[in-house]
């Protein structure tokens, strides 16, 4: 009993001394293997170089060098980065990344175990990121295209597809030959839901827009889905001019659309990152939320950044932006997330007020004009999407 009394003393102080040695050295969380940030260069072949400078600067001034756990992981990359000109994060295979060892969490962040069930499998499958794709489109990019609509959506989400497929997202060739493509990015369905596989199979082939990768389709993994539309975009549709990142229950006028971005003179076109501006926002810090963020996993503020609802970026910004989010761990939002990868490259979004992710006033919200006026609106059900989709085409209406 007493034998047991010491030991249990002598490993509560061994840990207590590896946190405080962690937080006075964050950067040697290497060293002890905590945290799995390779310090070599192990630089895969199929990374590619990314076309602008990355600079972590401007995220040092917002990000502070302290214990928190992302913030750590970080400033680990940060000091990798300076030891190297190739730097990069290790790569874990799918089978064998998952979970960060639960003990080895709770040494690192003091209350890990009071964080909720979700956000801690969060971070457990924080360094699983190439889960493999279930269904592809190889040649969705064939021909050049202007505008791809990369929607976010979820298996059991066909009525919004077809709403999008039917309205807005259709693809074609639109005002001045400029070609638009639609693909959604789905995950997978849970063992306890209905299996939806055939159903699924049924849709990629007839309509030759689903994308989806064997990982699950959960809030949380919402910014596993932004990287993976970052490298599917790299790798199958280099030429695209502009890139919509977006929800399947909005609603966008694509006319409107295109026409906002034909009126871009070249330097703006080639580092777009547009939509409506969040402005130095803090992290939600109340537990009920669903963008709850644990003070010990991040401090500080978050970058300017676009509504997720919908945004659009430049087709040549993506191959570096795909670069930045291989060397950065995963944020838990993923439109934050974007702001950070976008930071580290320069550049900041531009704000524009056609982009209404919060929708528009009440009164507005069967207003046809007022949708004529706008690019983007969230939030619209399917049938709403039909409904105005008609009404801002009727050539009676005169706005
Ligand atoms: C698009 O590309 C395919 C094959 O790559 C070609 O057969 C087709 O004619 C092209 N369509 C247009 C409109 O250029
Ligand atoms: C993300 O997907 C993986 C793979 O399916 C799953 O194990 C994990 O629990 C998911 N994470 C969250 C937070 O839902």
């Amino acid at each position: 009993m007493r034998f047991n009394q010491r030991l249990l003393a002598m490993v509560l102080s061994i840990s207590l001394l590896i946190l405080f040695y962690l937080t006075v050295h964050p950067e040697k969380i290497n060293a002890i293997g905590v945290v799995n940030i390779s310090t070599q260069q192990n630089f895969t072949s199929s990374s590619l170089k990314p076309h602008m400078p990355v600079s972590f600067e401007d995220l040092r001034k917002i990000i502070p060098q302290d214990v928190a756990y992302w913030n750590r992981l970080f400033y680990s990359i940060v000091t990798n980065t300076e030891k190297n000109d190739n730097p990069s994060r290790r790569e874990y295979p799918w089978s064998a990344c998952r979970e960060e060892n639960h003990e080895v969490l709770r040494i690192n962040v003091h209350d890990f175990d009071s964080y909720p069930p979700l956000f801690q499998t969060y971070v457990k499958g924080m360094n699983c990121r190439s889960p493999p794709i279930l269904i592809n489109q190889l040649k969705k990019c064939n021909n050049h295209t202007f505008l791809l609509f990369a929607i976010k959506s979820s298996p059991a989400n066909f009525e919004r597809r077809q709403a999008v497929r039917e309205t807005w997202g259709r693809d074609g060739v639109y005002l001045n030959g400029r070609r638009v493509r639609t693909v959604f990015f789905l995950g997978n369905y849970q063992p306890d839901d209905p299996n939806l596989g055939a159903l699924l199979s049924f849709e990629a082939k007839h309509f030759g827009d689903i994308l989806q990768w064997d990982f699950h389709d959960s809030l949380l993994n919402l910014t596993l889905k932004m990287d993976m539309f970052l490298q599917w975009t790299v790798k199958y549709c280099p030429l695209v001019s502009f890139v919509f990142s977006g929800d399947d229950d909005v609603f966008v006028n694509t006319d409107g659309l295109i026409q906002y971005l034909e009126s871009l003179d070249s330097s703006q076109g080639s580092h777009l990152y547009v939509g409506q501006v969040l402005g130095l926002a803090s992290p939600i810090r109340d537990p009920r939320s669903k963008y709850y963020i644990p003070p010990t996993f991040y401090s500080g503020s978050y970058p300017e950044y676009t509504g997720g609802g919908g945004f659009v970026i430049s087709g040549e910004l993506m191959q570096s932006l795909s670069f930045v989010s291989k060397l950065f761990p995963l944020f838990p939002i993923d439109d934050v997330y974007m702001g950070l990868c976008m930071k580290a490259l320069g550049i900041t979004p531009k704000k524009h007020d056609g982009f209404q992710t919060f929708d528009v006033k009440k009164q507005d919200r069967g207003n046809v004009c007022v949708h004529k006026q706008h690019l983007l609106i969230h939030q619209r059900s399917p049938r709403e999407t039909e409904v105005m989709w008609k009404n801002i085409h009727n050539p009676l209406v005169t706005c």
